[in-house]
C-alpha cells in the first residue's frame, strides 16, 4: 500500500524538509561540539562534510522515498532489496528512539528557560548564579520531567492530526521568524568587546586540530544536523509529488541549515568571549551564553521569552519528522491506526526521555565509558547510527538500486540529465561509503 498523503505545495516541501533539519541541533549542539572540538577547524570539517556527504547521502533518501511512496521498510520491500538492507530501516527505529529520548529533554530545557526569561531569570545578577540556575533545572527530578512530558504531548498531538496541515502552516509562519531573530542576534554579538576573539575561534582553522576525534564529531553532526541517515527524509521524500525537484530541495535544505548553525555560532562565541565562559562548556553552553546575552540588552526579556519560544518550535518541526518515521512504519507495515501508533511509541518515548532527564540528577552515577545517559544515547546515534546508516544508504543506492531509478528521480522532469547527476553518483558509489567507513576506523579505535 503506498501513501497517498502529500505536501500541498512547493514552499511547503521547503519549509517542513528544512524544518526537520532546523532545530536544537544547529542553536543547541553546533555551538558546543564546535566550541569542544577546536573551533575553526571543526566548522571547515563540518562545511566539507555537508557538501560531500550530507547532500549526496540526503539525495539518496528522497530517491528511495519518492519512486516507491511508502514508509522506510516498505520502501525497501518495494525496491525487492535483499534482506540485509532491511537492516537501514531497523537502524532508523532505533535511532528514532534514541534521538527523540535527549531531543525532548533539551527541548524541555528550552520551555523552562522561555519561563526563565520572562522572570529575567530569578533576579539572577552574575554568571555564578547562571550556572547554578542551570544546574539547579537539569539536576532537578520533576521540573525538567515535566517541561520534557510537556514537550512529548504537543509533539504526539500535532503527529496524532497528521503531519499535514498544522506542522507545514506553523513551518511557514514560525521559521522564517526565527532567522531575522537569528538575524537580530548576531549583529548584538558583534557589537560585543569579544567579537573578534569569538569570530576568530569560530572562523579561523588551527589544522592541528584536525584529529579523528574532531573528524568524527563533525561527521556526526552533519548527519544529525541535516536528519540524514535514519529514513526521516525517505518517509518526508514519499510525501514529495513527481515534479519536487530532489537535488534542488537537498541543496537548499543543506546550505539554510548550515547558515542557521553558522549564526548561532556568531552569536554564542562573541558572546562567550565577551563574558568570559567556557566554549568547551559542552550541553550547557548555549544555555549558560544565551542568558548572559538576554540579560545585557534593553527589553531583554522579551527577546528572551521570543527566542526561546521560536527555538521550541525549531524543536517541534524537527521531533516531528523523527516521530513520524516510526508513525509511518507502524501505520504502514503493523496496519496500526495513527492514534494507537502515536500512544504506543509515546509511551516507549517517554521512559526513554525520562532515563535521559534523571541522568543529570538520581542516575548521574550510571555511566557507560564516562558518559551519563543522556551523553550516551546523544553520542550513540549522532556519531554511530546515523553515519552507519548513511554508509548502507550510498551503497545501496550507489550499486544496488537500479540506475534508470536513480537517474529519472535526480533528474527534473522534461530536463536532460544533469551534470550534476554523475557527480552525485560517484559521490554515493565511492567517496561517502569510503570517507564514512574511514572515519569510523580512525575516530572510533
Ligand atoms: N536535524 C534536527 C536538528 O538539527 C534533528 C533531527 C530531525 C534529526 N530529524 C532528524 C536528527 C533525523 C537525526 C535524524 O535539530
Amino acid at each position: 500500500m503506498s501513501s497517498n498523503k502529500k505536501f500541498a505545495t512547493r514552499f511547503g516541501v521547503i519549509a517542513a524538509t528544512v524544518g526537520s533539519a532546523v532545530g536544537l541541533g544547529n542553536i543547541w549542539r553546533f555551538p558546543y561540539e564546535c566550541g569542544a572540538n577546536g573551533g575553526g577547524a571543526f566548522l571547515l570539517a563540518y562545511i566539507m562534510f555537508v557538501i560531500v556527504l550530507g547532500i549526496p547521502v540526503i539525495c539518496a533518501e528522497f530517491v528511495i522515498g519518492r519512486a516507491t511512496g511508502m514508509n522506510v521498510a516498505g520502501a525497501f520491500r518495494k525496491l525487492k532489496a535483499a534482506k540485509f538492507w532491511h537492516l537501514i530501516s531497523w537502524l532508523g527505529i532505533l535511532a528514532s528512539f534514541f534521538i527523540m529520548g535527549f531531543y525532548s529533554v533539551v527541548a524541555g530545557w528550552c520551555v523552562d528557560y522561555i519561563w526563565q526569561s520572562a522572570t529575567g531569570f530569578g533576579q539572577a545578577a552574575s554568571q555564578t548564579d547562571l550556572h547554578a540556575q542551570f544546574d539547579s533545572l537539569t539536576g532537578d527530578a520533576w521540573r525538567p520531567l515535566g517541561w520534557t512530558f510537556g514537550f512529548l504531548l504537543v509533539n504526539f498531538f500535532v503527529i496524532s492530526r497528521g503531519v499535514e496541515k498544522g506542522i507545514e502552516r506553523m513551518s511557514n509562519l514560525l521559521m522564517p521568524m526565527l532567522f531575522v531573530i537569528m538575524a537580530a542576534f548576531c549583529l548584538n554579538s558583534l557589537l560585543m568587546p569579544g567579537a573578534s576573539q569569538g569570530l576568530e575561534f569560530l572562523l579561523k582553522p588551527d589544522f592541528s586540530k584536525l584529529t579523528p576525534d574532531v573528524l568524527l564529531s563533525a561527521m556526526g553532526q552533519a548527519f544529525f544536523s541535516l536528519s540524514v541517515g535514519m529514513g526521516v527524509l525517505i518517509t518526508y521524500a514519499s510525501y514529495f509529488k513527481d515534479g519536487t525537484r530532489l537535488v534542488k530541495t537537498a541543496s537548499l535544505t543543506a546550505g539554510l541549515d548550515t547558515l542557521v548553525a553558522v549564526m548561532a555560532g556568531i552569536v554564542i562565541f562573541p558572546a562567550c568571549f565577551s563574558f568570559g565562559q567556557e566554549p568547551a562548556a559542552g550541553p550547557k553552553l548555549v544555555f549558560e551564553v544565551l542568558p548572559s546575552i538576554f540579560m545585557s540588552m534593553p527589553g531583554g526579556r522579551i527577546w528572551g521569552v521570543l527566542f526561546f519560544v521560536l527555538l521550541f518550535v525549531a524543536s517541534l518541526t524537527s521531533t516531528v519528522s523523527v516521530t513520524e518515521v516510526v508513525i509511518a512504519w507502524l501505520e504502514g507495515e503493523w496496519k496500526i491506526s495513527r492514534k494507537k501508533a502515536t500512544v504506543l511509541y509515546g509511551i516507549g518515548v517517554a521512559v526513554t526521555a525520562a532515563l535521559c532527564s534523571l541522568s543529570f540528577g538520581v542516575l548521574s552515577g550510571w555511566t557507560v565509558f564516562g558518559r551519563n545517559f543522556f551523553n550516551l544515547l546523544d553520542f550513540l546515534s549522532s556519531n554511530i547510527l546515523l553515519p552507519v546508516g548513511g554508509m548502507l544508504l550510498s551503497v545501496f543506492v550507489g550499486w544496488v538500486l537500479d540506475r534508470s531509478v536513480l537517474r529519472r528521480e535526480l533528474t527534473p522532469e522534461g530536463h536532460r540529465v544533469p551534470a550534476y547527476v554523475p557527480l552525485i553518483i560517484f559521490s554515493l558509489k565511492f567517496i561517502a561509503p569510503v570517507a564514512i567507513m574511514a572515519i569510523f576506523v580512525v575516530g572510533i579505535l
